[in-house]
């Protein structure tokens, strides 16, 4: 088995944390259960592009578990953790392709390198399988029958595609379904992104001024945990709408120009490229954090920050001090890349089992379907989301109501008034 990793020596921490992880994932449990017994992936071969985390390991082991063959490399240069990536190639044999901090050449041919097992399905966290295979490997579409998608980022990309008719097979956006996006991009990145902030820092979030570039689910869930922590939140945004929540919930609204020169900590979730630019890395105060927890590293201009950086130097993990020629320093997390998992561990397991378990019955839906669908980007079915909300609800232990049949005839009627 080809694979390319780390170390395989880690092997052993990586199974322990990774069945620390399996503790809060009883839905992606049960389905693994089934799967074992049903095999409805049988025949699959599988290529993933995601996070290698312990999370991931208990989908690979799930698709395995369904009968699939699948190899995985990562979908970050900095997200990987080396000691689950050697215990998915050493105890599940499973072929990875992923080392935390490989370079993007490298990151790339890791990319080649689980697409040449020619795979039936893709399953991508960002769209750069989708995104490879599209300008650089049509040979594989006679193999190709669907995939699926992680991340708001991702979805984005794919829908640009669909809607220019280039892309040429169907993808279920795992993103959309609320079970993932209520609570992983909400609560997932709210407390793994200030965790990466801190693990990197060290520094009091308490009286501080935390200024959240982009109020969608991640922005929601991020300014929310920081106000928790006592910080003062700014929110900047483009969208009036979301713009006009933030500012209801209690946050102060501002452009980013407003922003730079008070802010203590900066952290982008916006899914776009350059929110934080030049001008503004020059407005900002001495010893400004900043920080991204989108998809990409473009949220910020780093090329930008290096045009008025005077020296750098590597100040202690994860943080790389700029000092500026007008004489501020300004410290950039982890090269700008997703901070709650380059500095951190990612989401909590307990938010990924209702994420992944979309993912696992996604291409369930997908071996079932794909050849019903059109080259679009289609949601996950609703009565799946449905599902996966109904076994996590009896995992945690809590019930609820059923419409009695009044109720329900009153939902279904118009004829009764005051
Ligand atoms: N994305 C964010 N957190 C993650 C995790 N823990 N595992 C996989 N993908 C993630």
């Amino acid at each position: 088995m080809k694979y390319d990793i780390k170390d395989i020596k880690l092997a052993r921490e990586g199974q322990l944390r990774i069945e620390w992880a399996a503790q809060n994932m009883p839905v992606l449990a049960l389905i693994q259960e089934r799967f074992e017994k049903e095999r409805p992936l049988e025949g699959i071969r599988m290529a993933a592009c995601l996070h290698v985390t312990t999370e991931t390991a208990q989908l690979m082991k799930t698709l395995k578990a369904g009968g699939a063959d699948v190899a995985l490399c990562a979908s970050n240069p900095l997200s990987t953790q080396d000691d689950v990536a050697a215990s998915l190639v050493e105890h599940d044999g499973i072929p990875v392709f992923a080392i935390k901090g490989e370079d993007n050449q490298t990151y790339y041919s890791h990319i080649e390198a689980v697409l040449d097992t020619k795979p039936h399905l893709t399953m991508d966290d960002g769209a750069d399988l989708v995104s490879v295979i599209h300008q650089e490997r049509n040979d594989l579409f006679e193999h190709i029958i669907g995939g699926t998608e992680e991340t708001t980022t991702g979805v984005i990309r794919l829908k640009a595609m669909a809607k220019d008719g280039v892309l040429k097979y169907p993808i279920v956006a795992v993103n959309d379904a609320d079970t993932k996006h209520l609570f992983d991009n909400r609560y997932g990145t709210g407390q793994s992104t200030v965790d990466g902030i801190i693990r990197a820092t060290n520094r009091l979030v308490a009286g501080s001024t935390f200024v959240v570039v982009g109020y969608g689910w991640c922005g929601r869930g991020l300014a929310m945990r920081a106000q928790g922590m006592g910080a003062r939140v700014i929110v900047t945004e483009i969208d009036p709408v979301r713009a006009l929540e933030a500012l209801m919930d209690g946050f102060a609204v501002m452009p980013m120009d407003q922003a730079a020169p008070v802010g203590d900590f900066f952290c982008t979730v916006t899914g776009n490229i350059h929110v934080i630019r030049k001008e503004h890395f020059a407005a900002m105060k001495d010893g400004a954090i900043v920080s991204n927890s989108g998809h990409f590293n473009v949220e910020l201009d780093l090329n930008g920050l290096e045009e008025i950086t005077k020296s750098k130097r590597d100040i202690r993990p994860f943080v790389v001090e700029h000092a500026l020629a007008s004489g501020t320093r300004v410290y950039v997390l982890g090269e700008g890349r997703l901070i709650n998992l380059a500095a951190a561990e990612g989401h909590p397991s307990s938010v990924m089992d209702m994420s992944f378990a979309n993912q696992a019955l996604s291409a369930e839906y997908m071996v079932k379907e794909a050849r019903n669908l059109d080259n679009a980007v289609y949601p996950v079915p609703r009565e799946m989301d449905q599902e996966i909300a109904r076994l996590k609800l009896a995992a945690e232990g809590a019930q609820i109501d059923v419409l009695t049949e009044e109720q329900e005839k009153y939902l279904n009627s118009w004829d009764m008034g005051t």
